[in-house]
């Protein structure tokens, strides 16, 4: 069953039967202002912090099903009937009225048929301004004239979500609202500058009336469904000091048959003020600057896909990388994860592993933010070498001071708060930052970065902004002798509160997958230690050292065990009853270059054999059953849910990555296919969630939902699915002073090609497989001149600045 359709031609997803079974989600804004919304204009929208600073309130995992939102609601003024453009919140019987949602990029548009009027509401932000536009079109098909009320509302929060939703003898008199000029402004009382506005062109108009209070727009017993203002067919004119807040106006219009009108509603972060500035530029006649806007916002867009495109035979795969899954690698990257539908704002900050990963999915398409966060970790990073495991980076930067503490200003906890033990750090978090640094440099070029000076966070003295500063490459060393110095009995690194599998609690028992880590992380400094002219031997013979260790302790005979638990017991061994095999030591002995070739084939093999499903592959097998707090938390979670085998996602394209370095494209395929959200575009009666999205996971055969996918959009599989495919699969990948294309795949493709963006220049890379192999080049010519080929694939080296070059590599 499907419901709706990838459309090429516009990068939208659109849903063309609305009654999907969860919400489907999209992010609209990309720099303080932003916003979350479903297929139904669901959402909230929120100011720098989605925790500190929400601007529109949201009822989540609530009933009717995530509410209240940004609505438009449209009034037959001649009969009384009434609907909004987006199908909920009054939810028009679907065979009467049509509904469409197209979700583009940073966009959305909800589009309605009902009684003979067309209707649009598209709602994005500009890149540069802080104020959501809501630009409405109507067109009366009818063939009569027809007289029409269109509403625009919203209920605004109290900011803090905390405060939002508890303690209502304080918050309900925070509060007021106030309409005039056309504008209608909340002033959350206890801030210094707690303003927001809600307005439209031509609210001047004397058929324009308004109401700012959400009781008095729906009415007692009521909701969104049915309002009072909507179904009386005008607003009170309300507003108060106090109370529930909302934005709602109305606009009276009248359509002759066949004629079409634009309406603007502009809900902005400031006070009236800003608001009439947002209104005269917005607003003036023609909306040429609301045109403008959007135009900006898609060549925003453009721009970082075009860094890299694809054609290949495999359809889902050009769409799912051209488009969809960089852009879910960007989504992660702007928000780390705090908004969305599933974290509704109330744990913001870093997260310093998942936000380490995904800083090193994009520098090719953001290296301005891939850099800012790096530096954000970097800061973030104890002076023992572990990072704090979820932090703010205000923390360590230089404070302006609040002249008075409101309780929606966000709070700095005092130092002794900010920086953790190692009781509590996850024995992975800052292992993950190496290579994202040395991912980002073999991108940019940008070598002078790992000289850079910062602090760590336990020496910062917020009172001078000064601490022990060291450079770039210190803190990388820091990084690797803490990995190096905390191992266990088996000289594998200790698994501390978790690695990178939050469920699998080891304390002082040992990770493989921290070990292999560790040598992937290893790797990493030594090659780019080396180019910098560094002396790297102790690194080379700690990598060597941990190499040994690992091929030594936790190969099993049969694939790489997972661990030990603190007494000594194996993890993921073939004499463990449960959790037999594992995704993250099986997949990371291959992909860290730690296990040997054969190793690699058995351990993932036993990976296809153990954990492969139709929807993707499970984290481990088979599930665990009995609590053991020796082993942790996932043996207390559902079988077949999150980390206890089911489907979980970002370990997925390790698997992927793992198959190319081994050589075996079409295994990879098999892979990358069964996970692929574009493949169950017509099965979403199974996976119920967005099918151009990855989800956090999907539940594994041992649960009674094997198939559904749950949590889109915020997980590390969005970058780690785009890191595996194009890095390894199809094998483009930058590397200090050349391009590498080392591809491994399916050995029926004939053909592929990429364009990349790399350095300022411009590669078109055609790659020819004429002897239906899966692995391996033999030839390469750039410009018609042959360059290196070895078993590393094709090196090509940077090319000047400005140039567009004709790349061929022939497989062989
Ligand atoms: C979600 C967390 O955000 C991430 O850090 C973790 O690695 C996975 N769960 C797996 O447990």
């Amino acid at each position: 069953m499907k419901y709706g359709y990838f459309d090429q031609s516009t990068r939208e997803y659109v849903i063309d039967r609305i009654d999907v079974p969860v919400s489907w989600t999209n992010y609209i804004g990309v720099k303080e202002l932003c916003g979350v919304f479903n297929h139904t204009a669901g959402g909230y929208l929120f100011y720098k912090s989605p925790e500190y600073h929400r601007i529109t309130r949201f009822r989540p995992n609530g009933i009717p099903m995530d509410r209240p939102g940004h609505y438009v609601y449209v009034r037959d003024d001649d009969t009384g009937d009434y609907w909004t453009l987006s199908w909920q919140p009054v939810g028009k019987s679907l065979d009467k009225a049509k509904y469409v949602c197209r979700h583009g990029l940073s966009y959305i548009k909800y589009q309605c048929e009902y009684s003979g009027i067309w209707g649009q509401q598209t709602l994005f932000i500009p890149l540069d301004d802080p104020v959501e536009i809501w630009d409405v079109v109507l067109r009366n098909n009818s063939g009569k004239r027809r007289r029409l009320s269109v509403f625009g509302y919203t209920e605004f929060s109290f900011h803090h979500i905390q405060i939002d939703n508890q303690n209502f003898q304080m918050s309900l008199y925070a509060s007021g609202s106030s309409y005039k000029d056309g504008i209608m402004e909340l002033d959350l009382f206890y801030e210094d500058n707690g303003f927001q506005y809600f307005t439209a062109d031509n609210t001047n108009d004397d058929a324009s009336d308004f109401d700012c209070l959400r009781d008095a727009f729906i009415g007692q017993y009521r909701t969104e469904t049915n309002p009072e203002a909507v179904e009386r067919g005008s607003c009170s004119g309300s507003f108060e000091l106090g109370g529930n807040h909302c934005g709602a106006l109305r606009r009276v219009i009248e359509l002759e048959p066949g004629a079409e009108t634009r309406l603007i509603f502009l809900l902005g972060e400031g006070n009236r003020d800003a608001g009439k500035k947002m209104r005269s530029k917005y607003c003036a006649p023609g909306f040429s600057e609301v045109d403008t806007a959007f135009k900006t916002l898609g060549n925003f867009w453009k721009e970082k896909l075009e860094k890299l495109q694809i054609n290949t035979p495999h359809d889902g795969m050009n769409v799912m990388l051209n488009i969809w899954t960089l852009y879910q690698a960007e989504i992660n990257v702007i928000f780390s994860r705090f908004a969305s539908f599933i974290e509704v704002g109330g744990r913001t900050g870093l997260g310093y592993r998942d936000t380490s990963q995904d800083a090193m999915m994009v520098p090719h398409s953001n290296p301005e933010k891939s850099r800012s966060r790096l530096v954000e970790l970097l800061k973030g990073l104890t002076s023992d070498g572990y990072g704090l495991h979820l932090f703010s980076p205000e923390w360590f930067e230089k404070q302006t001071k609040a002249a008075f503490k409101s309780p929606t200003v966000v709070p700095l906890p005092p130092m002794s708060q900010r920086v953790h033990g190692i009781s509590d750090a996850c024995a992975d978090d800052a292992l993950w930052l190496i290579p994202s640094i040395v991912e980002y440099i073999r991108e940019t070029g940008d070598f002078g970065f790992a000289e850079e000076k910062f602090t760590y966070a336990d020496t910062y003295n917020p009172e001078t902004n000064e601490g022990m500063s060291e450079t770039v490459f210190d803190h990388m060393k820091r990084i690797l002798d803490f990995s190096a110095r905390e191992i266990g009995p088996h000289g594998i690194c200790k698994g501390l509160r978790a690695d990178w599998n939050d469920c699998l609690n080891l304390g002082g028992g040992e990770s493989a997958m921290v070990s292999f880590l560790h040598h992937w992380a290893l790797v990493h400094f030594c090659a780019l230690g080396k180019r910098l002219g560094k002396d790297v031997s102790k690194y080379e013979e700690m990598t060597a050292k941990v190499r040994e260790s690992c091929e030594h302790e936790l190969w099993n005979g049969s694939w790489y065990t997972r661990g030990f638990t603190a007494s000594g017991r194996g993890i993921g061994t073939p004499a463990s009853k449960e959790g037999k095999v594992h995704m993250e030591s099986n997949t990371w002995a291959v992909l860290s270059g730690a296990a040997s070739h054969d190793h690699g084939i058995a351990a993932m093999d036993a990976v296809d054999q153990y954990l492969y499903t139709p929807y993707g592959l499970k984290l481990c097998d088979p599930a665990f059953s009995e609590p053991d707090d020796e082993v942790g938390f996932v043996t207390r979670v559902y079988k077949g849910l999150k980390e206890n085998a089911a489907i979980f996602s970002h370990p997925n394209p390790w698997a992927w990555a793992a198959e190319a370095v081994l050589g075996r494209g079409n295994r990879a395929m098999k892979f990358y296919d069964a996970l692929c959200p574009y493949n169950q575009n017509d099965k979403i009666e199974v996976r119920k969630a967005e099918p151009y999205m990855y989800c956090q996971f999907v539940a594994g055969p041992d649960h009674s939902a094997f198939g559904r996918a749950h949590h889109p959009f915020m997980t590390g599989s969005a970058g780690w699915s785009y890191f595996a495919a194009t890095r390894f699969m199809l094998g483009i990948r930058p590397d200090f002073d050349s391009l590498v294309v080392d591809p491994c795949i399916p050995a029926e493709w004939p053909s592929f090609t990429v364009r990349r963006v790399w350095r300022n220049a411009v590669y078109n890379i055609t790659v020819e497989n004429p002897g239906k192999v899966s692995k391996g080049v033999k030839e390469c010519k750039v410009n018609g001149q042959s360059v290196k080929c070895g078993k590393a694939g094709a090196e090509i080296p940077v090319q000047s600045k400005g140039s567009e070059n004709q790349v061929t590599v022939i497989m062989g």
